[in-house]
């Protein structure tokens, strides 16, 4: 964990690190955030999720607190500070503290706070045989787009799939059409091999190793088609994984009880997880 963290213009010690407790992200989940991950000192992709995060903030009418560049500096400077390069930062935005009122207060300051963490070493079995992800009811919202702190569906959704000894939790619509993970994006390549993924829809979050991941694919040649596809469709699959910032390119092999395809990570999640490591190699490679 973080030895300091970012909390509104300074680095203090983590554990001591805090808001005030009528923050509205405390009280109302009213406030965003990103996770960024760092390769070899540098951030993957950086420039998207500044993107993202932006998008975040206007759609709930948040002022964005600094520039961009200013954040980036910000980031950097706690990664070093941690002595971390390669691992990840998450970054929070919330639209201040006030009164607990429901509606936006007129003059709040955005609370800025940020964490780094170092990269979880990942599981060579878990790589080797794939991993299992179960599928439940998507309880969301209906703007999912937003990557807001208002995370309880997606926690109670990964508590389930812990209970049952799974990775992920593959969460659908009311169509019986899967959305997205917990904290991933999901996909399946089918018998005709076709790579298939959601529409970045107010659905589900627009990931950005999704965005990548697409670009990837498609210079690969890979047959590549946008659509929602259901939990049958998924359970027929050829190959199913989902994507990122923290577990990149992730096979799946099983689902609920049945085993996708031969129960192997196959050629497509094999291929786009190189050429994904590969990409965060370059951005690494770079120099910090
Ligand atoms: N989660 N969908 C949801 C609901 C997510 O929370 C995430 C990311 C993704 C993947 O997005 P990206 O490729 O930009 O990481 C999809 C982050 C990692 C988290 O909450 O920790």
């Amino acid at each position: 964990m973080s030895r300091f963290a970012y909390v509104n213009g300074r680095f203090v010690r983590h554990g001591i690190a805090s808001v005030h407790i009528e923050d509205r992200g405390y009280q109302f989940a009213d406030g965003v955030y990103e996770v960024i991950a760092l390769a070899g000192g540098r951030f993957v992709d950086l420039d998207l999720h500044l993107t993202r995060l932006e998008r975040s903030l206007g759609e709930l009418r948040i002022a964005k607190p600094m520039s961009d560049r200013a954040l980036a500096m910000v980031l950097g400077n706690l990664a070093r500070r941690n002595g971390i390069r390669d691992g990840s930062v998450y970054l929070q935005i919330t639209r201040g503290v006030a009164p607990r009122d429901f509606a936006f207060p007129a003059n709040a300051e955005p609370q800025v706070v940020a964490t780094a963490r170092r990269a979880r070493p990942v599981d060579p079995a878990a790589l080797a045989q794939g991993v299992k992800a179960i599928t439940i009811p998507d309880l969301r919202w209906a703007r999912c787009d937003i990557k807001s702190v208002g995370l309880l569906p997606a926690a109670m959704g990964k508590q389930a799939a812990r209970e049952a000894g799974a990775y992920e939790a593959w969460q659908y619509d009311r169509d019986g059409f899967v959305t997205e993970g917990t904290s991933s994006n999901a996909w399946i390549v089918t018998r005709d091999d076709e790579l298939i993924t959601r529409p970045p829809t107010h659905a589900i979050l627009n990931g950005i190793t999704r965005l990548v991941v697409i670009e990837l694919a498609k210079a690969a040649g890979l047959r590549f088609v946008e659509r929602p596809f259901t939990v049958e469709e998924a359970l027929a699959a050829r190959e199913a994984f989902v994507t990122s910032t923290t577990s990149f390119v992730m096979p799946i092999t099983r689902l609920d009880d049945a085993t996708i395809g031969d129960g192997k990570p196959g050629p497509f999640v094999g291929q786009l997880r190189a050429r994904y490591l590969s990409h965060m190699a370059r951005i690494a490679g770079a120099g910090a």
